[in-house]
């Protein structure tokens, strides 16, 4: 079974084809950070017209790295949510009329079941059951996976994601966007323990993350020391520091308390903030404490790509080969992932 996975939920336009002999075939990307870049954030009708020009030659170039013919596929996998309705509109109707040309059904796939899922595209995936912390701009989730369609949430940001919150943090210390990245880079130079910044919810029980307390107490620190300009390199490093310190401390400790009361010995981490490299780092020391392992999807495939909507679209299709027939074209900018079924 080979598929074609679109993915154009939000400022990346990307095409990948997954076949279930061989695995991944090719992916191609196109990121339009420097198109949002001047506004310092996505804006939604220049994601949409932008993915309209560069979703079809993507699916050209997958077709030329991969050497797959479209007669080949058994069907053509899309992003059907959530995300910014006129970026997924783009990428349901060219997924749902490919699939009609070629007479192949078309899978309407959840972005955030992909992202879930992303891992299982490495070399030694994890089985099920495991337990995933998906930390990505827009959601902050501790997910009980147990099988394809069996997810438990089982905490959740009760303010700002965890990726928002490195680039509200980027912001407030003056980098420009996308910030979260350049605030994890500038906090390698910073001092350890020159500033201390709060850890929400740390001492309450549960497994919900807050990220909006800590926010303010850095906005509080860049206006003690004159505002963001009034900031030399050395204080902009020391403050992303601790700003990364407090939020990498906060995923840590929920993720060990999820395999404690869990009693899973798998954590897989999702989406953008996976890229991480003290998160990881810190993961993998915090969890072998308690016997668990961490795994983790390669970088690139951390943050939004094609790969993990064909290998989720293939897996769907594989368990439901008759579900996915009809004309039907799904654009759902919002779609709880507990609405999944197997
Ligand atoms: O999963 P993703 O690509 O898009 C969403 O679906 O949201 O995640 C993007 C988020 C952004 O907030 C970005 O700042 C953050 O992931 N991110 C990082 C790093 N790389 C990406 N945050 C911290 N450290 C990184 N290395
Ligand atoms: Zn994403």
């Amino acid at each position: 079974m080979i598929i074609l996975g679109l993915e154009t939920s939000c400022d990346e336009t990307a095409a990948a084809i997954y076949d279930a002999v061989s695995g991944l075939r090719g992916h191609c990307l196109f990121s339009q950070v420097e198109t949002h870049a001047p506004f310092g954030g996505v804006v939604p009708e220049l994601a949409s017209r932008d993915h309209i020009r560069k979703l079809l030659p993507l699916v050209e170039a997958v077709f030329d790295q991969s050497g797959v013919r479209p007669h080949e596929l058994a069907g053509v996998a899309y992003t059907a949510g959530p995300g910014l309705v006129g970026a997924l509109l783009v990428g349901a109707m060219a997924g749902a009329g490919l699939a009609f040309g070629w007479g192949i059904p078309a899978i309407p796939v959840h972005h955030m079941e992909a992202h879930l899922l992303a891992a299982l595209l490495e070399p030694e995936p994890p089985h099920f059951p495991f337990v995933a912390l998906l930390v990505s701009g827009g959601h902050t989730l501790l997910v009980e996976v147990q099988a394809l369609g069996i997810y438990r949430i089982l905490g959740e940001t009760l303010d700002d994601a965890a990726g928002e919150a490195f680039d509200k943090g980027a912001k407030l210390l003056g980098l420009s966007y996308p910030g979260g990245p350049q605030l994890a880079q500038l906090a390698d130079e910073g001092h350890p323990g020159k500033y201390t910044l709060p850890r929400p919810m740390l001492n309450k029980p549960g497994l919900d993350f807050s990220f909006s307390g800590l926010k303010t107490a850095l906005a509080l620190r860049v206006r003690d020391k004159g505002g963001s300009p009034g900031l030399d390199h050395r204080d902009r490093a020391d403050l992303a520091h601790a700003y990364q310190e407090a939020i990498v401390d906060t995923l840590v400790a929920r993720s060990c308390r999820a395999i404690e009361s869990t009693g899973h010995k798998r954590l897989v981490i999702a989406g953008g903030v996976g890229a991480n490299r003290l998160l990881r780092e810190r993961l993998a020391a915090g969890l072998s404490r308690h016997g668990a392992t961490v795994y983790y999807p390669r970088t690139g495939f951390c943050t939004d790509n094609a790969a993990m909507i064909a290998f989720t679209g293939c897996l769907r299709l594989a368990a439901a080969p008759d579900a996915f027939g009809d004309l039907h074209v799904m654009a759902r900018p919002r779609w709880p992932l507990e609405e999944l079924r197997p």
